[in-house]
């Protein structure tokens, strides 16, 4: 398929909106697509055969998930390589390379295919931005105290690479607090405006804005083009969006959103086997001093040449995109449709986790995508990240249940957040949908927790000493 948007099963507007879930617990929204014939439940049970039997996975948010033609794809493109590696590269490799970003540019409707990288994953994107910072300080353009603005809650591996090439290069960082729970984007660009105002205020000239697209923990859905925006208006030179978990998420149109730089990981929600991501990089005058970290004999050559080739590996990741657009048009909507159909499925099992347990949602529905904060019984007493990450553990091992836990302790002077009948909400179950996901998995967590509770159990019996 040369042009994945001319395809209605790609970019599908027709789709109704499924079907209530029945009594065994399994849901009918494939029923209509396979009388039209699009992928059967049956043929999406075979395509997730290889996961672990009796896990409820419902973390598909942290690692994504690999349907098993695209694997048996995969491993084509890796004999390919391993039969003939000289005529492999010297003949077909960059073709197909380019072929894969070609396909990626209409579909995040990038203007040109050179702004295009294909790229380990977000953490490699996030360097080569912040990389091009460091140099930036190191090199005269970019003063002491010049600043980096961000989310308080952005991935640990940014806030490294941040501490890595701009804290060290005498750079400072404003930090902006999501407010969560939270109940509006206003609350979210009212809270970005006030941090860019501190940093004006202290004279600081903001040279970068990284802006998540969906936060990862807590997860919500930022009104990036809104703050992009602001940004704009704020005089902020650039804006790069970690967009991690976007494609195959939320909707992707680098143009709309109109930042400088963006990644988003191919193989969390688009169903690439790890690990590949696409670092989009708007044409400016900055465009050719970006860098892969990897330096290759490609260096100079610009950063997707540069990224297409950074030594002897396995680029089967990046040459199976033409086939996930492929597993991608076998449902209805194509990836608009599966990623709408798991917001509503997702948004359903959390209100009904929610309603069971006297809990609720940490943001409307409106702010989520594929993944909802659910709020846990204040009872199980999370009171720190460490109990989170206790129970998570637990739940893994004891009922077989993959989910990340978040805390959410009070803030001063703020308020205490959602309440529950016995207190405070301070743990939230994040819960991802994914195409393989069935009623049951979210049913194992309810019960596991309905237990927990049943049986008076607190974090403290997690506590180590
Ligand atoms: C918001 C965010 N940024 C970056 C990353 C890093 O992604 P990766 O490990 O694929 O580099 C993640 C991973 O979950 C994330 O959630």
């Amino acid at each position: 398929m040369d042009d994945p948007r001319d395809d209605p099963r790609i970019n599908g507007d027709s789709y109704d909106h499924r079907e209530d879930v029945d009594g065994s617990h399994s849901f009918k929204k494939q029923k209509l697509s396979s009388t039209l014939g699009f992928i059967s439940e049956s043929e999406i049970r075979q395509e997730f055969a290889h996961h672990k039997h009796g896990i409820a996975r419902i973390n598909n948010g942290m690692f994504g998930s690999c349907p098993s033609s695209i694997i048996s794809a995969q491993k084509r493109w890796q004999l390919r390589f391993l039969e003939q590696p000289d005529d492999f590269f010297f003949n077909h490799f960059q073709k197909r390379i380019l072929h894969s970003r070609n396909l990626i540019k209409t579909l995040i409707n990038a203007e040109h295919v050179e702004e295009v990288s294909l790229v380990d994953n977000a953490t490699t994107g996030a360097a080569i931005v912040l990389q091009h910072v460091g140099w930036a300080f190191a090199e005269g353009r970019f003063q002491k105290g010049d600043a980096v603005v961000m989310l308080h809650c952005a991935f640990e591996a940014i806030k490294k690479s941040i501490e890595a090439y701009v804290t060290r290069a005498g750079g400072s960082v404003i930090v902006v607090h999501l407010p969560f729970p939270v109940s509006s984007n206003e609350e979210i660009i009212a809270k970005f405006r006030d941090g860019l105002a501190r940093g004006k205020a202290n004279g600081l000239k903001i040279r970068l804005a990284i802006i998540d697209h969906i936060t990862s923990m807590p997860a919500v859905v930022i009104p990036v083009c809104s703050l992009v925006k602001l940004c704009r208006e704020e005089g902020v030179e650039r804006v790069f969006v970690d967009a991690a978990h976007a494609i195959g998420n939320v909707h992707v149109n680098v143009k709309e959103i109109g930042a400088d730089f963006y990644v988003t990981n191919l193989h969390k929600w688009f169903f690439c086997p790890p690990s590949v991501a696409v670092l989009y990089c708007k044409k400016s005058d900055v465009f050719s001093e970006l860098h892969h970290p990897v330096v290759s004999h490609e260096y100079g050559n610009g950063l997707a040449t540069e990224s297409a080739w950074i030594g002897t590996r396995d680029y089967s990741s990046q040459l199976v995109i033409p086939e996930v657009l492929e597993f991608v048009s076998r449902f209805e909507g194509g990836i608009e449709g599966i990623r709408r159909r798991n917001h509503d499925a997702v948004v359903e099992m959390g209100e009904m986790l929610a309603t069971d347990w006297g809990t609720s949602l940490g943001s409307p529905p409106d702010m989520c995508a594929s993944m909802v904060m659910v709020g846990l019984p204040a009872s199980l007493g999370i009171l720190s990240a460490d109990d989170a990450f206790n129970l998570r553990s637990f739940l893994r091992n004891r009922f077989m249940v993959e989910v990340a836990i978040h805390y959410e302790g009070p803030k001063d002077g703020e308020s205490h957040g959602n309440m529950d009948e016995l207190g405070c909400i301070s743990g939230y179950a994040r819960i991802s949908h994914q195409i393989y996901n069935t009623v049951d998995d979210y049913i194992k967590l309810r019960d596991a927790v309905n237990q927990l509770v049943h049986e008076g159990f607190t974090c403290k019996a997690l506590c180590s000493s």
